[in-house]
């Protein structure tokens, strides 16, 4: 919906156009520049999107200022108090909450395909045992194309529909058998009579000679990491499934490309940077020096789990997983010394007008490895569990792509800096 426009006029070339302004529900309107370049023969520059809204989307909002997180308007804080993540889920793809008999169908549906097909296993015998986790999930999302032929046409809606049950159900078993083949356990298949969360954990500590017992907390706590961790509007990963899906590459491409853009430690590999970098500070009286050394430009050293392009207040969800941190350690009996040291840190850091002027504040990754440790989840396999959960947003991101009317492949411009036009110099004169 346009309501008024912004004028741009080159005084190089005296050329101007006139810009519809785009208003969305909530939240900064939007100048469509679609015309800019053949009207005036100029592009937009803007490395790292700082200011380019790239589609319209209705799934989830943030307010950066505000510290605001909605998934489909409901605000993350009554999800993560009232919902569980297969229901969030269900919101992200279907737009509604569903109705007990819907979410019944639902649930009974994504337990129903949670098997990955045994030729699957022959993949994992190709690895090597120390394979980061990531790596093997990226190439293992990626080859289900080789195995699903009935939901790869995308412009068939049950079938793209499929594709994402079918991600949300195997995602986390084959994440689960990708940590036990590094461990050399036998494979664990799924379990129906189980819960989401109580599943995976199960897939994931279950050894066949006793029955796993699980604190009750554990299942909860992942459940509530999962909802957090769920989507987060245009964020690099999906982003890249949007623009890999832009090109009419089916769904496990493009949930594969999200898994390899969420493994950079600038994103979603932040969490298991986060317990390294704990580790390597130590205790809590070597705060001060890590908080001097990311002060440091040419330390090359960053506070991980500190900073977000988006928010610059609390991020909602480090609120609500700092809070879970106290609770979960005191449920499971565990005393992390780790916890006082990123608590110590954080107060350090919010302290020092270095991080107060730049609003640098702890985000999601910050305290998600400390209850992820609390559950005996290794510190390789913690961005996998990130990649769990954004496989729904991943899912709900590419469904609202393939039924968006204006969809365009994602083709950027550039700025070039390179040579002029030059001729070819044989070798013998160069
Ligand atoms: C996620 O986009 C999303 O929504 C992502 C995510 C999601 O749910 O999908 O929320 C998940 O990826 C969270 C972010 C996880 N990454 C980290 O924790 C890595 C550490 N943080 C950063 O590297 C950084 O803060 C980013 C990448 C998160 C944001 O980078 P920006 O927005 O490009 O900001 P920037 O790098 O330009 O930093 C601005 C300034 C710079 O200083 P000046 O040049 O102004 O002097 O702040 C400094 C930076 O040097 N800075 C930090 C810092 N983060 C930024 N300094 C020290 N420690 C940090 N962590």
């Amino acid at each position: 919906m346009s309501n008024h426009s912004v004028q741009v006029s080159d005084s190089a070339t005296n050329k101007s156009v006139s810009l519809p302004v785009l208003s969305g529900t909530i939240g900064p309107a939007t100048i469509d520049i679609g015309k800019l370049h053949k009207e005036t023969g100029l592009f937009t520059y803007d490395p790292g999107f700082m200011s380019t809204a790239s589609c319209r989307s209705a799934i989830t909002y943030i307010d950066g200022d505000a510290g605001v997180l909605m998934y489909r308007g409901y605000p993350i804080e009554q999800l993560a108090k009232h919902s569980n993540f297969l229901e969030v889920a269900y919101l992200l793809m279907n737009g509604d909450l569903p109705s007990a008999q819907q979410f019944s169908t639902f649930e009974h549906e994504v337990t129903h395909h949670t098997m990955m097909h045994e030729a699957l296993k022959s993949f994992l015998g190709g690895f090597r045992h120390d394979a980061h986790p990531m790596a093997m999930l990226c190439g293992m999302i990626g080859s289900l194309a080789a195995f699903y032929h009935d939901s790869l046409d995308i412009d068939d809606a049950e079938q793209r529909r499929l594709a994402a049950v079918r991600l949300i159900a195997k995602v986390p078993t084959i994440a689960a058998a990708c940590y036990r083949y590094s461990i050399g356990w036998p494979n664990r298949y799924p379990r129906n009579n189980l819960d989401y969360c109580t599943r995976f954990l199960h897939m994931m500590f279950e050894v066949p000679s006793e029955p796993l017992v699980l604190p009750p907390v554990a299942a909860k706590a992942l459940d509530l990491l999962f909802i957090l961790h769920a989507d987060h509007e245009q964020n690099a990963s999906t982003s890249t499934v949007r623009l890999v899906g832009s090109t009419g590459a089916n769904p496990y491409a493009c949930v594969a490309a999200g898994i390899a853009a969420l493994w950079g430690p600038a994103h979603g590999g932040a969490n298991e940077a986060v317990l390294q970098m704990l580790n390597e500070i130590g205790t809590a009286d070597q705060v001060g020096k890590a908080v001097e050394k990311a002060k440091d430009k040419n330390s090359g050293f960053r506070l991980m789990g500190f900073g977000h392009r988006v928010y610059k207040n609390f991020d909602p969800r480090a609120t609500i997983i700092r809070e879970m941190c106290h609770q979960v350690l005191n449920e499971l009996g565990v005393h992390d010394p780790l916890l006082d040291v990123a608590m110590k840190l954080e107060e350090a850091a919010l302290k020092d007008p270095y991080f107060i002027e730049r609003k640098l504040y702890p985000n999601v990754d910050f305290y998600s490895g400390i209850i992820y440790k609390a559950l005996k989840i290794p510190t390789e396999m913690f961005t996998v569990m990130f990649a769990i959960a954004r496989t729904a947003g991943w899912v709900a991101h590419w469904l609202e792509q393939n039924v968006t009317p204006d969809a365009k492949i994602g083709r950027p411009r550039q700025l070039y800096t390179g040579s002029p036009a030059r001729d070819y110099v044989d070798i013998a004169k160069r």
